[in-house]
Protein backbone atom coordinates (compact mmCIF):
# COMPACT_ATOMS: atom_id res chain seq x y z
CA UNK A 1 0.00 0.00 0.00
CA UNK A 2 0.92 3.66 -0.63
CA UNK A 3 -0.32 6.22 1.88
CA UNK A 4 0.80 9.42 0.85
CA UNK A 5 1.28 12.74 2.37
CA UNK A 6 1.63 11.29 6.39
CA UNK A 7 2.63 13.90 8.45
CA UNK A 8 5.94 12.32 10.21
CA UNK A 9 9.03 12.94 12.62
CA UNK A 10 12.10 11.95 10.50
CA UNK A 11 15.25 12.18 12.76
CA UNK A 12 13.36 14.88 15.59
CA UNK A 13 11.83 16.71 11.96
CA UNK A 14 8.38 17.27 11.50
CA UNK A 15 7.71 16.19 7.28
CA UNK A 16 5.25 15.34 5.32
CA UNK A 17 5.64 12.15 3.21
CA UNK A 18 4.76 9.13 1.66
CA UNK A 19 4.78 5.56 2.81
CA UNK A 20 5.39 2.54 0.82
CA UNK A 21 4.88 -0.86 2.54
CA UNK A 22 4.85 -3.85 1.04
CA UNK A 23 4.69 -8.05 2.33
CA UNK A 24 3.68 -6.07 5.86
CA UNK A 25 6.48 -4.14 6.24
CA UNK A 26 7.46 -0.77 5.49
CA UNK A 27 9.64 -0.37 2.43
CA UNK A 28 10.20 2.95 1.67
CA UNK A 29 9.38 6.60 3.26
CA UNK A 30 10.05 9.68 0.80
CA UNK A 31 8.89 12.64 -1.28
CA UNK A 32 6.69 12.00 -4.32
CA UNK A 33 6.35 7.98 -4.63
CA UNK A 34 4.56 7.23 -7.33
CA UNK A 35 1.38 5.34 -7.29
CA UNK A 36 2.19 2.53 -9.74
CA UNK A 37 -0.56 -0.43 -9.51
CA UNK A 38 -0.87 -0.44 -5.34
CA UNK A 39 -3.27 0.06 -3.53
CA UNK A 40 -3.17 3.82 -2.05
CA UNK A 41 -4.75 6.09 1.10
CA UNK A 42 -4.09 9.43 0.86
CA UNK A 43 -3.41 11.06 4.49
CA UNK A 44 -3.65 14.68 3.00
CA UNK A 45 -1.23 15.88 5.73
CA UNK A 46 -2.21 14.55 8.81
CA UNK A 47 -0.28 12.98 11.23
CA UNK A 48 1.09 9.54 10.98
CA UNK A 49 2.56 7.89 13.89
CA UNK A 50 3.81 4.39 14.38
CA UNK A 51 1.06 1.76 16.15
CA UNK A 52 0.66 2.17 19.99
CA UNK A 53 2.39 -0.79 21.54
CA UNK A 54 0.51 -0.86 25.08
CA UNK A 55 2.09 -3.37 27.11
CA UNK A 56 -0.34 -3.65 29.56
CA UNK A 57 -3.78 -5.14 29.23
CA UNK A 58 -5.99 -7.41 30.67
CA UNK A 59 -8.42 -8.67 27.71
CA UNK A 60 -10.00 -11.04 30.75
CA UNK A 61 -10.05 -14.07 27.65
CA UNK A 62 -10.32 -16.94 28.90
CA UNK A 63 -12.70 -16.80 31.74
CA UNK A 64 -14.12 -13.41 32.33
CA UNK A 65 -15.90 -12.82 28.75
CA UNK A 66 -18.23 -10.93 29.89
CA UNK A 67 -16.19 -8.53 30.35
CA UNK A 68 -13.81 -8.40 27.29
CA UNK A 69 -12.73 -10.75 25.05
CA UNK A 70 -9.75 -10.89 22.63
CA UNK A 71 -11.78 -9.95 19.46
CA UNK A 72 -13.71 -7.19 21.06
CA UNK A 73 -10.49 -6.38 23.68
CA UNK A 74 -8.55 -5.58 20.05
CA UNK A 75 -11.56 -3.71 18.67
CA UNK A 76 -11.52 -1.58 21.12
CA UNK A 77 -7.47 -1.53 20.53
CA UNK A 78 -7.56 -0.67 16.71
CA UNK A 79 -10.18 2.15 17.82
CA UNK A 80 -7.20 3.53 19.97
CA UNK A 81 -4.69 3.38 17.19
CA UNK A 82 -3.27 0.32 19.84
CA UNK A 83 -2.23 -2.19 17.16
CA UNK A 84 -0.12 -4.36 19.59
CA UNK A 85 -1.06 -5.02 23.04
CA UNK A 86 0.53 -7.82 25.27
CA UNK A 87 -1.95 -9.51 27.71
CA UNK A 88 -1.66 -9.88 31.16
CA UNK A 89 -2.42 -13.34 32.98
CA UNK A 90 -5.03 -12.89 35.72
CA UNK A 91 -7.53 -14.42 33.84
CA UNK A 92 -9.39 -18.21 34.53
CA UNK A 93 -7.89 -20.10 34.92
CA UNK A 94 -4.28 -17.94 35.33
CA UNK A 95 -1.81 -17.99 32.94
CA UNK A 96 1.10 -19.90 35.46
CA UNK A 97 1.64 -22.96 33.80
CA UNK A 98 3.01 -23.43 30.18
CA UNK A 99 0.19 -26.13 29.52
CA UNK A 100 -2.32 -22.81 30.59
CA UNK A 101 -0.54 -20.50 28.09
CA UNK A 102 0.05 -23.23 25.36
CA UNK A 103 -3.99 -23.84 25.43
CA UNK A 104 -4.57 -19.96 25.61
CA UNK A 105 -2.21 -19.43 22.83
CA UNK A 106 -4.31 -21.82 20.63
CA UNK A 107 -7.30 -20.47 21.66
CA UNK A 108 -6.51 -16.73 20.76
CA UNK A 109 -5.54 -17.80 17.16
CA UNK A 110 -7.41 -15.59 14.82
CA UNK A 111 -9.79 -13.64 17.42
CA UNK A 112 -7.61 -10.77 17.22
CA UNK A 113 -7.77 -7.54 15.14
CA UNK A 114 -4.24 -6.31 16.25
CA UNK A 115 -1.42 -8.08 16.74
CA UNK A 116 -0.68 -9.49 20.84
CA UNK A 117 1.82 -10.56 23.36
CA UNK A 118 1.39 -12.77 26.16
CA UNK A 119 2.62 -12.47 29.46
CA UNK A 120 3.38 -15.77 31.87
CA UNK A 121 2.38 -15.31 35.66
CA UNK A 122 4.17 -15.57 38.70
CA UNK A 123 2.23 -18.19 41.17
CA UNK A 124 2.44 -17.89 44.94
CA UNK A 125 2.83 -21.79 44.54
CA UNK A 126 6.14 -21.17 42.87
CA UNK A 127 6.08 -22.08 39.16
CA UNK A 128 9.62 -20.89 38.48
CA UNK A 129 10.52 -24.19 36.88
CA UNK A 130 7.47 -23.54 34.64
CA UNK A 131 9.31 -20.34 33.35
CA UNK A 132 12.33 -22.02 31.98
CA UNK A 133 9.63 -23.69 29.67
CA UNK A 134 8.10 -20.78 28.10
CA UNK A 135 10.95 -17.88 28.68
CA UNK A 136 11.58 -17.26 24.82
CA UNK A 137 7.49 -16.56 23.98
CA UNK A 138 6.38 -14.34 26.64
CA UNK A 139 7.32 -10.87 26.94
CA UNK A 140 7.69 -11.33 30.76
CA UNK A 141 6.87 -12.61 34.00
CA UNK A 142 4.66 -11.00 35.72
CA UNK A 143 4.09 -10.85 39.99
CA UNK A 144 1.51 -9.17 41.98
CA UNK A 145 2.74 -8.06 45.29
CA UNK A 146 -0.17 -6.04 46.01
CA UNK A 147 -3.56 -7.17 45.99
CA UNK A 148 -5.32 -6.89 43.05
CA UNK A 149 -8.22 -8.34 40.89
CA UNK A 150 -7.55 -11.99 40.81
CA UNK A 151 -5.73 -14.34 42.84
CA UNK A 152 -2.22 -13.76 42.45
CA UNK A 153 -0.62 -12.18 45.24
CA UNK A 154 2.71 -13.45 46.47
CA UNK A 155 3.79 -12.68 49.85
CA UNK A 156 6.75 -15.35 50.09
CA UNK A 157 9.96 -14.19 49.73
CA UNK A 158 11.48 -17.47 48.55
CA UNK A 159 8.78 -17.58 45.99
CA UNK A 160 9.45 -13.76 44.46
CA UNK A 161 13.42 -14.27 44.46
CA UNK A 162 12.98 -17.36 42.79
CA UNK A 163 11.19 -16.19 40.12
CA UNK A 164 13.44 -13.07 40.00
CA UNK A 165 16.53 -15.79 39.13
CA UNK A 166 14.26 -17.61 36.03
CA UNK A 167 12.60 -14.97 34.41
CA UNK A 168 14.46 -13.02 31.37
CA UNK A 169 12.38 -9.72 32.42
CA UNK A 170 9.96 -9.14 35.64
CA UNK A 171 6.98 -6.56 35.21
CA UNK A 172 5.59 -5.95 38.81
CA UNK A 173 2.34 -4.67 40.26
CA UNK A 174 4.21 -2.81 43.28
CA UNK A 175 3.23 0.29 45.16
CA UNK A 176 4.72 2.22 47.26
CA UNK A 177 7.15 0.45 49.52
CA UNK A 178 6.79 -2.54 46.91
CA UNK A 179 8.10 -0.90 44.56
CA UNK A 180 11.32 -0.53 46.73
CA UNK A 181 11.56 -4.17 47.26
CA UNK A 182 11.41 -4.88 43.67
CA UNK A 183 13.78 -2.57 42.84
CA UNK A 184 16.58 -4.26 45.07
CA UNK A 185 15.48 -7.43 43.93
CA UNK A 186 16.62 -6.69 40.86
CA UNK A 187 20.07 -5.14 41.64
CA UNK A 188 20.06 -8.58 43.51
CA UNK A 189 19.40 -10.56 40.60
CA UNK A 190 20.21 -8.34 38.11
CA UNK A 191 17.14 -9.02 35.86
CA UNK A 192 15.64 -6.01 34.09
CA UNK A 193 12.41 -4.77 35.43
CA UNK A 194 9.40 -3.10 34.37
CA UNK A 195 7.53 -1.36 37.01
CA UNK A 196 3.53 -1.07 35.98
CA UNK A 197 1.70 2.03 36.34
CA UNK A 198 4.05 4.12 38.59
CA UNK A 199 0.78 6.40 40.35
CA UNK A 200 2.82 8.65 42.97
CA UNK A 201 5.84 11.21 43.27
CA UNK A 202 7.54 8.62 45.65
CA UNK A 203 7.23 6.13 43.54
CA UNK A 204 8.77 8.04 40.44
CA UNK A 205 11.27 9.55 42.78
CA UNK A 206 12.81 5.71 43.48
CA UNK A 207 12.89 4.88 39.61
CA UNK A 208 14.62 7.97 39.05
CA UNK A 209 17.38 6.90 41.68
CA UNK A 210 17.31 3.32 40.90
CA UNK A 211 17.90 4.70 37.30
CA UNK A 212 20.87 6.91 38.66
CA UNK A 213 22.38 3.79 39.89
CA UNK A 214 22.40 2.11 36.68
CA UNK A 215 20.10 -0.52 37.47
CA UNK A 216 18.17 -1.63 34.54
CA UNK A 217 14.60 -0.54 35.54
CA UNK A 218 11.80 0.43 33.44
CA UNK A 219 8.67 2.16 34.55
CA UNK A 220 4.85 2.64 33.15
CA UNK A 221 2.64 5.49 33.67
CA UNK A 222 -1.30 4.96 33.16
CA UNK A 223 -3.07 7.86 31.13
CA UNK A 224 -5.21 7.83 34.33
CA UNK A 225 -3.19 8.53 36.60
CA UNK A 226 -1.69 11.51 34.66
CA UNK A 227 -5.09 13.05 33.99
CA UNK A 228 -7.09 11.75 36.81
CA UNK A 229 -7.09 12.68 40.82
CA UNK A 230 -8.63 11.98 43.99
CA UNK A 231 -11.26 15.17 43.71
CA UNK A 232 -12.58 13.28 40.30
CA UNK A 233 -12.97 10.46 42.43
CA UNK A 234 -14.98 12.21 44.91
CA UNK A 235 -16.62 14.26 42.46
CA UNK A 236 -20.40 12.23 42.68
CA UNK A 237 -21.11 8.97 43.67
CA UNK A 238 -21.09 7.37 40.31
CA UNK A 239 -17.44 8.43 40.14
CA UNK A 240 -16.87 7.10 43.66
CA UNK A 241 -17.52 3.39 42.38
CA UNK A 242 -16.29 3.83 38.94
CA UNK A 243 -12.98 5.58 38.77
CA UNK A 244 -11.73 3.13 41.55
CA UNK A 245 -8.36 0.71 40.05
CA UNK A 246 -5.46 -0.82 41.66
CA UNK A 247 -3.60 1.82 42.65
CA UNK A 248 -5.66 3.92 43.39
CA UNK A 249 -5.98 7.31 42.15
CA UNK A 250 -3.55 9.90 43.98
CA UNK A 251 -3.23 13.66 44.15
CA UNK A 252 -3.07 16.16 41.95
CA UNK A 253 0.23 16.96 43.11
CA UNK A 254 0.82 13.21 42.12
CA UNK A 255 -0.39 14.08 38.17
CA UNK A 256 2.14 16.56 37.62
CA UNK A 257 5.27 14.61 39.18
CA UNK A 258 4.06 11.85 36.52
CA UNK A 259 4.22 13.93 33.72
CA UNK A 260 7.39 15.91 34.78
CA UNK A 261 9.01 12.26 34.91
CA UNK A 262 7.50 11.17 31.68
CA UNK A 263 8.92 14.50 30.06
CA UNK A 264 12.19 14.41 31.49
CA UNK A 265 12.98 10.27 30.33
CA UNK A 266 12.36 9.03 34.15
CA UNK A 267 9.57 7.44 33.13
CA UNK A 268 9.46 5.45 29.54
CA UNK A 269 6.09 3.71 28.61
CA UNK A 270 2.56 4.80 28.53
CA UNK A 271 0.66 1.65 29.23
CA UNK A 272 -3.06 1.59 29.85
CA UNK A 273 -3.51 -0.95 32.21
CA UNK A 274 -6.69 -1.91 30.13
CA UNK A 275 -9.06 -4.06 33.39
CA UNK A 276 -12.30 -3.91 31.90
CA UNK A 277 -15.32 -4.63 34.08
CA UNK A 278 -18.70 -3.74 33.38
CA UNK A 279 -20.93 -0.65 34.54
CA UNK A 280 -23.59 -2.63 36.34
CA UNK A 281 -20.58 -4.54 37.94
CA UNK A 282 -18.54 -1.37 39.19
CA UNK A 283 -21.34 0.23 40.17
CA UNK A 284 -23.03 -2.89 42.25
CA UNK A 285 -19.84 -3.40 43.49
CA UNK A 286 -16.23 -2.10 44.60
CA UNK A 287 -14.37 -3.24 41.90
CA UNK A 288 -10.86 -2.47 40.62
CA UNK A 289 -9.99 -1.70 37.42
CA UNK A 290 -10.93 0.40 34.40
CA UNK A 291 -10.64 0.34 30.55
CA UNK A 292 -7.64 2.59 28.73
CA UNK A 293 -7.20 0.82 25.16
CA UNK A 294 -9.79 3.41 23.14
CA UNK A 295 -8.81 6.29 24.10
CA UNK A 296 -5.11 6.40 25.64
CA UNK A 297 -3.94 7.89 22.57
CA UNK A 298 -6.34 10.16 21.89
CA UNK A 299 -5.79 11.69 25.64
CA UNK A 300 -2.06 11.70 25.27
CA UNK A 301 -2.90 13.79 22.33
CA UNK A 302 -4.29 15.74 24.57
CA UNK A 303 -1.02 16.03 26.87
CA UNK A 304 0.44 17.34 23.66
CA UNK A 305 -2.23 20.35 23.33
CA UNK A 306 -1.66 21.25 27.12
CA UNK A 307 2.12 21.31 26.16
CA UNK A 308 2.85 18.52 28.63
CA UNK A 309 5.01 15.79 26.50
CA UNK A 310 6.40 16.70 22.86
CA UNK A 311 5.24 14.67 19.79
CA UNK A 312 8.42 13.22 19.58
CA UNK A 313 8.05 11.90 23.27
CA UNK A 314 4.57 10.76 22.73
CA UNK A 315 5.87 8.22 19.92
CA UNK A 316 8.92 7.15 22.19
CA UNK A 317 7.04 6.41 25.23
CA UNK A 318 3.54 4.90 23.45
CA UNK A 319 5.42 3.23 20.50
CA UNK A 320 9.27 2.86 20.69
CA UNK A 321 10.17 2.15 24.18
CA UNK A 322 7.69 -0.41 25.08
CA UNK A 323 8.67 -2.61 22.05
CA UNK A 324 12.46 -1.93 23.11
CA UNK A 325 12.29 -2.67 26.73
CA UNK A 326 10.49 -6.35 25.63
CA UNK A 327 12.65 -6.53 22.72
CA UNK A 328 9.23 -6.67 20.42
CA UNK A 329 10.08 -8.19 16.50
CA UNK A 330 9.75 -5.17 14.12
CA UNK A 331 7.53 -2.54 16.07
CA UNK A 332 7.40 0.75 17.40
CA UNK A 333 8.77 2.75 14.56
CA UNK A 334 8.01 4.17 11.75
CA UNK A 335 10.96 3.12 9.80
CA UNK A 336 12.11 0.59 6.76
CA UNK A 337 12.22 -2.77 7.59
CA UNK A 338 9.64 -1.92 10.29
CA UNK A 339 6.24 -3.69 10.19
CA UNK A 340 3.59 -1.59 8.95
CA UNK A 341 1.61 -0.64 11.86
CA UNK A 342 0.62 3.29 11.25
CA UNK A 343 -2.19 5.32 12.80
CA UNK A 344 -3.49 8.28 11.14
CA UNK A 345 -4.56 10.97 13.45
CA UNK A 346 -7.04 13.71 12.87
CA UNK A 347 -5.34 16.77 15.63
CA UNK A 348 -8.55 18.88 14.44
CA UNK A 349 -10.63 16.54 15.54
CA UNK A 350 -11.32 17.84 20.16
CA UNK A 351 -14.52 16.40 19.86
CA UNK A 352 -16.10 14.75 23.55
CA UNK A 353 -14.93 11.33 24.61
CA UNK A 354 -18.37 9.60 24.91
CA UNK A 355 -19.50 6.54 26.71
CA UNK A 356 -21.65 5.79 23.58
CA UNK A 357 -19.24 5.38 21.08
CA UNK A 358 -17.28 2.58 23.43
CA UNK A 359 -16.50 -0.21 21.32
CA UNK A 360 -15.02 -2.22 24.80
CA UNK A 361 -17.22 -4.65 25.90
CA UNK A 362 -17.20 -2.52 29.37
CA UNK A 363 -19.26 0.11 27.84
CA UNK A 364 -17.84 2.93 29.32
CA UNK A 365 -14.79 5.51 29.72
CA UNK A 366 -13.77 7.17 32.91
CA UNK A 367 -12.83 10.23 30.21
CA UNK A 368 -16.58 10.91 29.34
CA UNK A 369 -15.71 14.39 30.74
CA UNK A 370 -12.79 15.37 28.57
CA UNK A 371 -12.21 16.69 25.01
CA UNK A 372 -9.84 14.65 22.84
CA UNK A 373 -6.41 15.76 21.49
CA UNK A 374 -7.01 14.40 18.20
CA UNK A 375 -8.95 11.25 16.79
CA UNK A 376 -7.84 8.29 15.23
CA UNK A 377 -9.03 7.72 12.01
CA UNK A 378 -7.60 4.83 10.53
CA UNK A 379 -5.39 2.18 12.08
CA UNK A 380 -3.48 0.04 9.72
CA UNK A 381 -1.48 -3.06 10.81
CA UNK A 382 1.06 -4.98 8.71
CA UNK A 383 0.03 -2.98 5.70
CA UNK A 384 -3.64 -3.68 5.78
CA UNK A 385 -6.34 -1.40 7.06
CA UNK A 386 -7.80 -2.82 10.24
CA UNK A 387 -9.78 0.62 11.33
CA UNK A 388 -10.90 3.07 8.98
CA UNK A 389 -14.44 5.48 9.57
CA UNK A 390 -15.81 3.45 12.35
CA UNK A 391 -15.37 0.12 10.38
CA UNK A 392 -13.32 -2.35 11.37
CA UNK A 393 -11.84 -5.25 8.76
CA UNK A 394 -9.98 -8.36 8.81
CA UNK A 395 -8.57 -10.01 12.09
CA UNK A 396 -5.08 -10.43 10.83
CA UNK A 397 -3.89 -10.38 14.56
CA UNK A 398 -0.82 -12.46 15.60
CA UNK A 399 1.40 -13.61 18.01
CA UNK A 400 4.17 -10.98 18.24
CA UNK A 401 8.08 -12.26 18.52
CA UNK A 402 10.89 -11.45 20.78
CA UNK A 403 14.56 -11.05 19.64
CA UNK A 404 17.70 -12.63 21.65
O1 LIG B 1 -7.30 -2.11 39.03
C1 LIG B 1 -6.77 -3.11 38.60
N1 LIG B 1 -7.47 -4.00 37.90
N2 LIG B 1 -5.49 -3.32 38.87
C2 LIG B 1 -4.89 -4.47 38.55
O2 LIG B 1 -3.73 -4.63 38.85
C3 LIG B 1 -5.63 -5.57 37.91
C4 LIG B 1 -6.82 -5.05 37.23
C5 LIG B 1 -7.83 -6.08 36.81
O3 LIG B 1 -7.43 -7.13 36.31
O4 LIG B 1 -9.03 -5.81 36.96
ZN1 LIG C 1 -1.49 -3.92 38.38
ZN1 LIG D 1 -2.93 -4.45 35.35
Amino acid sequence: MLIKNCRILVDGEEKVQDILTADGKIIEIADNIPQGHIEMLDAEGKWVIPGVVDAHCHMRDPGLTQKEDFMTGSMACARGGVTTFIDMPNTIPAVTTAKIFEDKRDMMIGKSYVDYGFNFGGSKNDNSQEIKKVIDKVASTKIFLNMSTGDMLITEDEVIENIFKESKIISVHAEEEMVAKAIELCEKYDKPLYLCHLSKASEAKMLREAKAKGLKVFGEVTPHHLFLNVDDVNANEENHMLLRMKPELKTKEDNEALWEALADGTIDTIGTDHAPHLKEEKLAKLTFGIPGVENSLEMMLKGVDEGKISMARLIEVMCTKPAEIFKIENKGKIAVGYDADLVIIDRDDKSPIKDDDVISKASWTPYEKFNRGGRVVTTILRGQIIYLNKEFYGRYGREIKYYE
